[in-house]
């Protein structure tokens, strides 16, 4: 096989056979296929696009590129939950615990935050003393013991995927549903998932800026799953502003902690609801997701969700103490109000900028080795919809200094984050819909 005719084939519009992408995948992690080619290759597919059967093998043979965990040994059905793009994207702490409290075993791997993403473990290191690090025994252990680990990602995972992904990001081909599609599933099933559920944001703060290409890419994903026998459910939802108020590391464990205590925001709390309840359905835990829902939430009211928290912390070497006494949280020195420059109407909030701006005061990485200030970031007071008089906050920075050029610096990004006209704005609807 010669990775040239493989190229001129998908340039031409034809359709690769599963040897084909086999071949071009194991060669491009193993080295023997160039850079070079492999752009050509993702430029052929930007325009000529992959059917589902091809995009179905291009996944397998991403997710078959490096290490993938065993997770047979934990009974039961395994649900995996992802979020394309969350900025201040809570859910994860919030549905470990809560799923498990439903009895779907939760064995997570999880990312560290780069850029303006956060990632759930540093998030989970902002209460003392939790251990991230696990063996992979000590993490199957666990899941069987107490229905839910959560720790960071080991290993040599999908290597075909970073270095396609990081080859995409440099020549103009990541915005193709089936690379996008493929890139994202493959991560899933080397992670073991046996059912995903998959939260894919729309609008401006989204890699899919239309209802109609988030729709496209999530049927893309579930069309994978089905090929490869993992069923998926994909859940569309806006991000035209973050989905919760708190960006940052402590700040978010705090707005996890109250969700699961019932007191959570409303619309991250609506959200995990509905994501639970498809998770619940997928590991056989209720008929249908209607009734998953009503499952979850009654363990939201019974503190069974919390109590969860409180054993996943416990077993992972945390202060479970924190749930009740959040102060024990790392804690901002400074508060620093945010002014409305104006009088109206909230139209929109730019949630990706507001998570550059948490990373600028220190709750994340510009580059992977940069350390963070875990106790840093911001939480809106206000949300579309909104009417907000001038002067009136916005949202309030946590600082851990009090320089005043650097404040009035991130005092003047946060304002330009939100849009505010004279016209009352509708309330956006948070979820567009449910693709299976
Ligand atoms: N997220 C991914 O993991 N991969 C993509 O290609 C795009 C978004
Ligand atoms: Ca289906």
């Amino acid at each position: 096989m010669r990775t040239v005719d493989i190229i001129h084939k998908k340039r031409d519009g034809g359709v690769l056979s599963s040897e084909e992408i086999a071949f071009l995948i194991e060669g491009y992690t193993k080295g023997t296929i160039p850079d070079y080619q492999m752009s050509a290759w993702a430029m052929a597919v930007f325009f000529n696009g992959m059917t589902a059967r091809e995009t179905a093998d291009l996944t397998l043979a991403m997710a078959r590129s490096g290490d993938q965990a065993d997770l047979s040994s934990i009974p039961g059905v395994k649900v995996d939950k992802h979020s394309t793009g969350g900025v201040g994207d809570t859910t994860t702490l919030i549905l470990a615990p809560l799923v498990a409290a439903a009895g779907i075993p939760v064995a997570k791997m999880s990312g560290r935050g780069l850029g303006h993403t956060g990632g759930t473990i540093d998030k989970l290191e902002a209460i003392p003393g939790f251990q991230v690090e696990r063996t992979k025994e000590q993490f199957l252990e666990q899941v069987n013991d107490i229905g839910v680990a959560v720790v960071g990602q080991s290993g040599n995972m999908t290597p075909a995927d970073k270095k396609l992904y990081g080859l995409r990001d440099v020549t103009a081909t990541i915005e193709s549903v089936p690379l996008i599609a493929s890139s994202i599933m493959s991560k899933k099933i080397a992670s073991g998932a046996d059912a995903i559920v998959l939260d894919v944001k729309t609008g401006r703060g989204a890699f899919m800026k239309s209802l109609e290409a988030s729709v496209e890419l999530a049927q893309a994903m579930v069309a994978i799953g089905t090929e490869v026998g993992r069923e998926t459910v994909a859940v569309i939802t806006n991000m035209d502003e973050p989905l919760g108020p708190s960006i940052g590391n402590s700040l978010e464990v705090l707005e996890a902690i109250e969700t699961l205590n019932g007191h959570g925001p409303t619309e991250l709390t609506e959200l995990c609801i509905e994501l639970a309840g498809h998770m619940v359905q997928l590991g056989g835990q209720s008929a249908d997701a209607e009734a998953g829902k009503a499952q979850v939430r009654q363990l939201l009211q019974s503190g069974a969700a919390l109590d969860k928290l409180r054993q996943l912390i416990r077993a992972q070497g945390g202060d479970a103490s924190v749930v009740d006494a959040p102060s024990k949280l790392p804690q901002a020195p400074y508060r620093v109000a945010v002014p409305a420059p104006a009088s109206g109407y909230v139209a929109s909030i730019d949630a990706e900028s507001l998570g550059v701006t948490a990373m600028l005061l220190g709750a994340g990485r510009a580059t992977k080795e940069d350390t963070i200030d875990l106790a840093v970031g911001l939480k809106l007071t206000k949300r579309v919809g909104d009417a907000v008089q001038a002067g009136e906050p916005l949202a309030e920075l946590y600082m851990n200094h009090q320089k005043p050029e650097e404040t009035q610096q991130m005092l003047n990004r946060t304002i330009s984050a939100f849009a505010i006209q004279p016209e009352p704005v509708a309330k956006p609807k948070l979820i567009y819909a449910v693709v299976t």
